[in-house]
């Protein structure tokens, strides 16, 4: 059985003071035993927002990293650094670090493997553009993105990783794949891990995401491969936010 996931990406949002009132908000949502929810909040709030949800339930994520432990790479964060402030997750390859930081699929690899040996969770985010969606090229997108993207995990380690389908064309859009379209695309990640990885793709979770919102997630949730949401717009306000980690299955 897959626990469904709900990930609040909050981008360059909120400084940490800000960050820290809205965990205080967090903490009124009820606790779910049924589902996992992380909020992905940016670097200098880490430590802040942390220290406010622990032991609530509710973990605390990053939105990058830089693969090594440590150097001389300016302005760089690393995963031993994350592990230590207590981030369990990280995102990796975020559409947005591709299209405005020119992330290479090699890269976001080393940082997938990165996050592994630091014994975090990568959120591994892949998705086609608009465009590569119009000349019908969104599975080979996506199987190219997952080959080079997963190409230093082997064996057992995928179980310890999360895909994130994130249609370029959905995102802070308001225009999200249908839960069928979804749902397609989801079922082909879940058979390319099958066919590279065996009968372990039934544990690994896939979340959808691309303009989420308390009215689309429920049914969204009722698709058999979607395991989950990563929100980004949606979670940086608390009704919005508490409503999508409420989903209900319909
Ligand atoms: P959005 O962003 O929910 O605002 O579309 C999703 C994401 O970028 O992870």
């Amino acid at each position: 059985m897959r626990k469904p996931l709900i990930a609040g990406n909050w981008k360059m949002y909120k400084v940490p003071s800000e960050a820290e009132l809205f965990a205080k908000e967090l903490k009124n949502m009820p606790a779910y035993g049924d589902r996992d929810i992380v909020v992905c909040v940016p670097f200098p709030a880490i430590s802040g927002v942390r220290r406010i949800l622990a032991e609530t339930g509710i973990f605390v994520g990053a939105q990058n990293v830089y693969p090594a432990k440590e150097g001389a790479y300016t302005g760089e964060v690393s995963p031993l650094m994350l592990k230590d402030a207590g981030v369990l997750f990280v995102i990796c390859g975020h559409s947005e670090r591709r299209q405005i930081f020119n992330e290479t699929d090699d890269f976001i690899a080393e940082k997938v493997k990165a996050v592994i040996d630091y014994e975090m969770t990568p959120v591994l985010c892949i998705g086609e553009t608009l465009k590569q969606n119009e000349a019908g090229e969104t599975f080979t997108v996506i199987e190219k993105q997952l080959k080079t993207g997963l190409r230093h995990i082997s064996g057992d380690a995928i179980r310890k990783i999360i895909i994130a389908y994130e249609p370029v064309w959905a995102i802070g859009t308001g225009k999200n794949a249908t839960p069928q379209q979804a749902q397609t695309v989801h079922r082909f990640i879940r058979k390319f891990i099958e066919q590279n990885y065996g009968q372990v793709a039934r544990d690994v979770r896939i979340l959808y995401g691309g303009s989420v919102k308390p009215e689309n997630i429920d049914d969204l949730m009722c698709e058999e491969d979607i395991d989950g949401a990563l929100v980004g717009g949606a979670s940086l306000r608390f009704e919005s936010f508490s409503r999508i980690v409420g989903f209900q299955k319909k």
